[in-house]
Formats: C-alpha cells, sequence, structure tokens
C-alpha cells in the first residue's frame, strides 16, 4: 500500500497546534456557545436555570461539569424545531434520524455550520489519505442521513470530484468504480463487504482496482474487519466516526499514518468521558459514555450530548488532538447474557478469526423459561459449504466466543448470502424476545 501521509504544510495549523493552544481556542470557543445556547434556546435558558447554572461560572474548561447534559429524548421532545437557537429561516438545510421508534430526530445548520462541516470533513478526507484532485466514489446515503451529502461537500471542498452514487444499486457501484477509476471511497463497512463480494461475482479482482483508500464509518466495526478489507482490496482502511446530533460524519477522523483511532476535531467539539450510570466524568484513557460539547455549530449547539457510544480518551499521535478509541458499541446495543456484557464488535472479532466464515452475521436474542439465548446466524465462506466444513466452522466459532468473550452462544452457520445485506447501516441485532 502507497504511503499517503499528507504533507505537514497541507494540514489546518491547529491540528498540530500546542495543547496551550488548543485548550485556549476551545475555552474561549465554550464560552461563546454556553452564551449563545443560553441568550438564543429558550430550550437551553431553562435547562441551564432549572439546573442553577450560568453561563458566567465557566471559569475553565473542566466547568463544562457544571452543566446539564443533553439527550436524543431532548430533542424528540421539542420535534422538530424546538431546540434550535436561531430562527428557522437562518437554517439552510435539517437533516435527521430515523431512529428505531417513531418519529425522526431533526438537526439543522446555518451557512456557517455546514461550511465549519465542508471544512472538517475536507480536513477528515486528507488526514485519511485523500488529495485534492483525487477522485471520490460516495456510497454514503444521501437523503436525511448526514453521510451522503455531508461528505460530498467536505469532498468537494477539499478539490477531489465526487461520484454522488449513494447506497445501493451494488452492481452499478462495482461498473463505476472499474470505469471511473476512484482513489477514494467512502462507505459503511457492512455495505463494502457487499461492493467486495459484488466483485468477486463479477470476476474482477478487487487488489487491482483504483482504490487507495477507504473511508469507513456511521457503524461500529473491528480492527479484524479492517485487516479484511485492506487485504481484500489492497487499500489503506481508516474509521470516520460523528453522529448528526453534534454535525454529522467528521467528529473524529483516524489517520492514515498511524491508524491508532480516531483524532476528535477539538478545534470545534469538546469531548468528555462519563460514567453511563452515576453520569460523573471519568479521567482519560478509561472506558466510559462518550459526551461532546459543541464550541461552533449556530444552529444547534449542544451541551454535553450524551452519545451513548462507549469508548476511552487517548492522547494524540499524529495529531495534537485527542483520539478516541475505535467505538466498542453503543450502550444500547450491549447485550447481556447470563450478566456477561457482550457487543456485537465482540462477536465480530471471533468471526473473522475463522477461515470457514464469511464476515457476514447477525446476531439473534431468544428467551427460553427465564434464560436469555443468543444465537450467531454467520455466513459459510463461499469455498467452505459442506455440511462437515459448517460444522467445523460453527464449533470453532463457538469455543473462541466462549474462551474470549465469556458466553455459550448456538451457531448458525448459514448459505452465502443467507443474511440480509444493508446498504447503509447494518442490523447487527435482531430482539425476539418477548416485550415486557
Ligand atoms: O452515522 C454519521 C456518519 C455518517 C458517521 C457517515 C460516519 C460516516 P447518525 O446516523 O446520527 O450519524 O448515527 C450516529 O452512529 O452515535 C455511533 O453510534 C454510530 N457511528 C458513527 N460512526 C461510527 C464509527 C452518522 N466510526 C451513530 N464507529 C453514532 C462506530 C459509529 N460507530
Amino acid at each position: 500500500m502507497e504511503d499517503l501521509t499528507p504533507r505537514k504544510q497541507d494540514l489546518d495549523p491547529i491540528e498540530i497546534a500546542s495543547r496551550d493552544e488548543i485548550e485556549a481556542l476551545q475555552f474561549h470557543r465554550m464560552k461563546r456557545s454556553l452564551k449563545h445556547a443560553y441568550e438564543n434556546s429558550p430550550f437551553y435558558r431553562n435547562r441551564f436555570i432549572e439546573a442553577d447554572v450560568h453561563p458566567e461560572e465557566l471559569k475553565s474548561l473542566k466547568d463544562i461539569a457544571k452543566f446539564p447534559f443533553t439527550t436524543k429524548q431532548d430533542l424528540r421532545d421539542t420535534y422538530p424545531f424546538g431546540m434550535f437557537a436561531v430562527p428557522r429561516n437562518k437554517l439552510v438545510r435539517v437533516h435527521g434520524s430515523s431512529g428505531t421508534t417513531g418519529k425522526p430526530t431533526v438537526v439543522g445548520y446555518t451557512a456557517g455550520d455546514i461550511d465549519v462541516w465542508a471544512n472538517l470533513i475536507a480536513r477528515s478526507i486528507r488526514a485519511a489519505g485523500g488529495r485534492p484532485g483525487d477522485m471520490l466514489h460516495n456510497a454514503y446515503g444521501y437523503g436525511l442521513f448526514t453521510g451522503g451529502l455531508g461528505a460530498h461537500y467536505g469532498a468537494e471542498r477539499l478539490g477531489c470530484t465526487v461520484v454522488p452514487i449513494s447506497g445501493g444499486q451494488t452492481e452499478r457501484q462495482v461498473t463505476l468504480i472499474s470505469d471511473f477509476q476512484p482513489q477514494i471511497i467512502m462507505v459503511t463497512p457492512s455495505y463494502m463487504l457487499s461492493i467486495l463480494d459484488e466483485f468477486r461475482r463479477q470476476g474482477l479482482d478487487p487488489r487491482q482496482s483504483s482504490l487507495k483508500v477507504g473511508i469507513f464509518g456511521a457503524e461500529p466495526w473491528t480492527n479484524a474487519m479492517r485487516q479484511e478489507i485492506e487485504e481484500a482490496f489492497d487499500m489503506h482502511a481508516v474509521d470516520i466516526y460523528g453522529l448528526s446530533e453534534i454535525m454529522g460524519p467528521g467528529v473524529a477522523q483516524e489517520c492514515v499514518e498511524t491508524k491508532d483511532g480516531l483524532h476528535i476535531w477539538e478545534d470545534h467539539f469538546y469531548p468528555e468521558i462519563i460514567d453511563p450510570v452515576t453520569g460523573e466524568p471519568l479521567p482519560d484513557g478509561e472506558m466510559g459514555e462518550l459526551v461532546f460539547t459543541t464550541l461552533t455549530k449556530e444552529g444547534l449547539p449542544m451541551v454535553r450530548y450524551r452519545t451513548r457510544d462507549l469508548t476511552r480518551l487517548l492522547p494524540g499521535t499524529a495529531r495534537s488532538m485527542r483520539r478516541i478509541e475505535k467505538i466498542t458499541g453503543r450502550s444500547d446495543d450491549m447485550m447481556i447474557l447470563r450478566g456477561v456484557n457482550v457487543f456485537p464488535t465482540q462477536i465480530e472479532e471471533q468471526i473473522l478469526k475463522c477461515r470457514g466464515l464469511a464476515p457476514h452475521f447477525q446476531i439473534e436474542l431468544t428467551r427460553e423459561g427465564r434464560m436469555d439465548n443468543m444465537t450467531v446466524h454467520v455466513e459459510a465462506a463461499p469455498d467452505r459449504v459442506d455440511a462437515d466444513a459448517r460444522a467445523k466452522s460453527a464449533k470453532e466459532l463457538a469455543h473462541h466466543i466462549k474462551a474470549i468473550v465469556g458466553v455459550s452462544t448456538r451457531i448458525n452457520v448459514t448459505d452465502p448470502n443467507a443474511i440480509a445485506r444493508s446498504e447503509g447501516k447494518a442490523k447487527r441485532v435482531v430482539d425476539n424476545r418477548p416485550k415486557g
């Protein structure tokens, strides 16, 4: 794989500024942002008054812990436009997330917000190894989802040629990659696997494709999956993180030269890790729930937004800004089986160790009596479909999961292509336990 480390002179100076400079900027921006929220969002004004805090009380960055949290429920309760800090006619765009139940949550952007977002995605693509002039195949979904348009504006800002194909039409994705010869692809890692299958189905060697970098995010994925994709395509696979409530993709990005977790663009987002149960802030290095305060958002400033994503904060490496470790999962995706906490990423990691299995899987939860059971449905690798090979793979996977994750599972090794493919975020868990 080619060395795609960006040149120092191409970086934004703040990416490699001293910690003191970064923190001074954060403090200045945080003060301004809290004041903006208090003065212009009736929601935040009430929240701060209820919590008996005032933006003037922020004397250092750590004082952010005095302020109340914001949750997804707050967005639902104020649906659709109740949390904005600017009049609706100052928003140039809205996005939304479908969520699992009921109404979507709505987020909105001023022209200034869109401008910052484009700059941060441009910075992210550059950190991933992209350059002005590269062609970028954008297979994130266009629409209310932030992935498609978010990536699109940033790619244009960097000076790339964007192919706005969106998700789906997998056969066509491969045709366009073959014909247009893009260097970069942006897509969910699970959908990248479908594209990989389609390369093979068409008799094309993915290692001969023009792709040099894949920028994968919107769902948890593991280093084992990184290796799988990098080997299959002979390309770099780097992680991009974000969420609609904070902006969309591009809140944090992994650097191609280190691939050691994602640098948070701390000049725009202030991160904390909290204990998900008590809400207490935890020191850097400890695992907990990621919380963000936006520092520059105009339309929808967020104060201490609880992401539900579990990770830890690590010091900067390729950039001065702190990193998050790859997201383990969302607290909502955590399954508890006989007292053991299990995340789909842990299952993914074990599946990728088994040569006889393909990385397409879904976890089913059922209840028998008082016992919760977990079945892992996973596809046989195309060259290991006979009954003996499948039984062997099932046994091997059950053993790895028991030994490393610590739970007993049932394994169902299916035919190739039996697991539903996603064109965006994969649905990893199906909960068939009785409700209530
Ligand atoms: O998924 C934004 C995005 C689009 C990020 C494209 C990266 C690429 P939402 O639909 O609001 O926004 O979902 C946000 O997705 O809280 C995480 O749980 C999960 N997520 C996003 N990126 C990653 C990642 C977009 N790199 C939610 N690793 C977040 C793990 C991720 N989980």
